[in-house]
């Protein structure tokens, strides 16, 4: 058990598992953003983004706001993702698969460039 009070980060450990072994009788692989990520069996795709080491899970459409997963059983939907080419998934309630692409959700980059041009 760590017992590492919750709001030390002085290692910038931002989230861990919650049982603290990081052992599982099977292992995945992911990649985030095009980075690989190994993942337990059984962890959910949200699960996959924050350990990816992402201290910012999405940005909003509108006003690029930094969001994060917050209620993780799909009433928030501030976990939408890119999966396998698919947007606007419910990271928190889909399970991992071996190979799986995830991308987050950054604002609009082609507003962006627009409103740079104005
Ligand atoms: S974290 Fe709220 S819907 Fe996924």
């Amino acid at each position: 058990m760590n017992d590492r009070p919750l709001h030390a980060t002085p290692q910038r450990v931002w989230f861990r598992r919650a049982d603290g072994t990081g052992t599982a009788a099977s292992w995945l692989t992911v990649t985030v953003d095009g980075v690989p990520v190994r993942v337990r069996e059984g962890d959910s795709v949200a699960a996959a983004v924050l350990l990816a080491g992402n201290k910012v899970y999405r940005r909003t459409l509108v006003g690029n706001r930094p969001r994060n997963p917050f209620c993780w059983m799909g009433v928030c939907f501030d976990c939408l993702v890119e999966i396998d080419g698919v947007a606007n998934r419910q990271g928190c309630l889909v399970a991992a698969r071996e190979g799986m692409r995830i991308c987050r959700q950054t604002g609009l980059p082609e507003l962006e460039a627009m409103q740079e041009n104005d």
